[in-house]
């Protein structure tokens, strides 16, 4: 049931602050302060290496992950989309742990890398939506996300609810590791609970964002931007606008844009550039006016301190609630995602299911 939404996919977005505060609720203790995992006895002491593996989204969702396991818990972390771990001949050493995202748990690709580690001798842990699904039967540590069946072909709730279960997960494993005074994973703990309010924030601009939609409708291309753990969010905006109207469109790390993609500018090109305020968004406003002197049109996703700094020469700005920099990547989804649904639905295409798409890729 859409209740009062036009599309599954667009309740789903507007679902999100819901959904996540529910997920978190399994992996927080905000009176103790501190994460705790569905599974306490599951033991990290002796990992010394983290595999993540998925496709898509959830792909993002653990690039996203990684920052925050090399950041707090100091472990190495590797990263592949699954189709191609499995050819590559992985180095999986004693002490790693394979972890692998999925809305469905069915994914083909996922689920063979999943076999494929479990056979190479890893821990096997999974962050998955479906708890009756293949990936959750096959874990020794099953994660689950509590977004609700998610039935738009585009991920969404399962995307930002995975994003809350990786950052307690990669606090869980700092604890573990030694690396987190009991502040810190209480300041961790205050950041992620702060979360969804955020979240309802950021939902609060969907009138701004559609007022933008026809002028991305118009464009061939379309550019998105970020760094750090916001560069997923910028390669997350170009697949959901992508898959859903059909517009060309790419997330580069911002940095990388001198390096080639800036010959892609020109006044026909609209940039979206993801830069919530912190220790990153000097450098990508510097990219950002890269762009700009070169005649690219910006939209500038920011928040009033940010909005404020980057100055004039943008078409656009949207502004976001003032964050930590750890619950970005969960906010600045929405406005890509609803920037997406709405060119879509200004060019009139299937939102619910894009054409040549299905929700679970059960085949290689
Ligand atoms: C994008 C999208 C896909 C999925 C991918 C993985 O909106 O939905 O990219 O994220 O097919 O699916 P799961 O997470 O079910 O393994």
């Amino acid at each position: 049931d859409k209740g009062n939404h036009r599309h599954f996919m667009q309740k789903e977005i507007f679902e999100q602050p819901v959904v996540v505060a529910q997920t978190l609720g399994s992996y927080l203790r905000p009176l103790a302060g501190e994460v705790a995992l569905p599974i306490p006895e599951f033991d990290f002491a002796d990992i010394r290496r983290v595999t993540i593996v998925a496709c898509g989204t959830s792909f993002y969702a653990g690039m996203v992950a990684k920052y925050w396991f090399e950041r707090f818990a100091r472990v190495p972390v590797d990263i592949d989309v699954a189709s191609e771990f499995r050819y590559r001949e992985p180095v999986l050493e004693e002490g790693g742990l394979a972890l692998f995202i999925s809305q469905s748990g069915e994914t083909a690709d996922t689920l063979a890398a999943l076999r494929h580690a479990r056979a190479a001798g890893q821990k096997i842990a999974v962050v998955v939506n479906v708890p009756t699904s293949s990936m959750a039967r096959e874990a020794d540590l099953l994660l689950p996300t509590h977004a609700g069946p998610e039935i738009g072909v585009a991920s969404t709730k399962a995307f930002t609810c995975q994003l809350a279960v990786l950052a307690a997960l990669a606090a869980n494993f700092a604890r573990v590791k030694g690396r987190l005074t009991p502040d810190e994973e209480q300041a961790i703990v205050r950041h992620l609970a702060e979360a969804p309010a955020a979240m309802n924030a950021a939902l609060a601009h969907d009138e701004e964002i559609e007022a933008l939609a026809p002028l991305v409708a118009r464009a061939r291309d379309v550019l998105y931007l970020g760094r750090g753990p916001d560069y997923p969010m910028a390669l997350e905006g170009a697949l959901k606008l992508k898959e859903i109207s059909y517009i060309h469109a790419e997330g580069y790390a911002a940095g990388e844009m001198k390096h080639g993609p800036i010959a892609l500018i020109d006044e026909d090109v609209p940039v979206i550039v993801i830069a919530p305020s912190g220790p990153l968004f000097d450098k990508t406003v510097s990219n950002m006016q890269e762009v700009q002197a070169r005649g690219g049109k910006v939209v500038l996703i920011s928040d009033a301190a940010g909005i404020m700094a980057a100055g004039d020469g943008t078409i656009a700005t949207i502004e976001m609630p003032e964050v930590h920099p750890l619950i970005a990547p969960l906010v600045y989804a929405i406005p890509v995602q609803l920037l997406a649904y709405h060119v879509a639905v200004a060019k009139g295409t299937d939102v619910d299911q894009p054409r040549n798409l299905a929700k679970s890729v059960t085949v290689e």
